[in-house]
């Protein structure tokens, strides 16, 4: 006889324990633990039962979430030790101990939510736009790319900012400072860009004391992200151009531009 699902011997036990973490940095000397009881559903999300919490047990409890699909980035939390966006997670997934904390590496505000602000700092840092002074006026038609020359960046590109790869990078729990793997993947993206004419530009920040030399190469960053975006190997690749430019600089002055 074939076996039961894993799901539907859960939803026999009806319901599950799950342990949040609290903190009220107004009241409270350190963040602890609460367990709430919720109903099992099928194919229910971390999100399901954090909203169900939420609904029907504990109306203070706060997190973030906005999209619920895996878009906007903002439901990153540790369940069960990893960094994991709640929206995508299935309870059938993590194991019968669930546990849901904030963000390692990032101060708590409160509950679930954590302050981004350094974060978001490093990213405007990295300017992560178009850089050029020469692009033609919209008036005079698209800068049209080729399917290959897309394929450069592409990858980097589908980052959603949901700042998973920091909580899981060990550089950045050492390196306050450190720019980080969302934001050194995305000044590389955009390095690859044929219509950006600003690598030099930001080869000077990601190749800072701050930038890519801080990075250890675990690989943490590439392996919790939900995008498949590969910020590790970005890195290496901004090592590699951002040493080559200090070398040419060196060798050939009156040469480089
Ligand atoms: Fe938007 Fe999870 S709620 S990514």
């Amino acid at each position: 006889m074939e076996a039961p699902r894993k799901s539907l011997l859960k939803l026999k036990k009806k319901q599950i324990a799950i342990k949040v973490k609290g903190y009220r940095p107004t009241k409270d000397s350190e963040p602890y633990f609460q367990e709430y009881k919720i109903p099992l559903k099928p194919d229910m999300v971390v999100l399901d039962a954090l909203n169900y919490i939420k609904d029907n047990i504990d109306g203070s409890l706060t997190y973030r979430w906005s999209c619920r699909m895996g878009v906007c980035g903002s439901c990153g939390s540790n369940v069960n030790g990893k960094p994991k966006l709640t929206c995508e997670t299935f309870i059938d997934d993590v194991g019968d101990n669930l546990t849901v904390e904030p963000m390692a590496r990032f101060p708590i505000i409160k509950d679930l939510v954590v302050d981004i602000d350094s974060f978001m700092t490093k990213l405007k840092d990295v300017k992560p736009w178009i850089i050029n002074e020469t692009e033609k006026p919209i008036e005079k038609g698209e800068n049209l790319q080729t399917p290959e020359q897309v394929d450069l960046y592409k990858q980097q590109s589908m980052c959603i900012n949901c700042m998973l790869c920091y909580s899981a990078c060990p550089v950045v729990g050492t390196e306050d400072d450190f720019i980080g793997p969302a934001a050194l993947a995305l000044s590389y993206r955009y390095n690859m860009d044929s219509r950006d004419q600003g690598e030099k530009e930001r080869l000077k920040i990601t190749s800072s004391e701050e930038g890519v030399y801080g990075c250890s190469w675990i690989g943490e960053c590439t392996s919790v992200c939900p995008k498949n975006v590969d910020p590790a190997i970005a890195i290496q690749k901004l090592k590699l151009t951002g040493s080559l430019q200090t070398i040419k600089e060196l060798l050939l002055p009156k040469f480089v531009k």
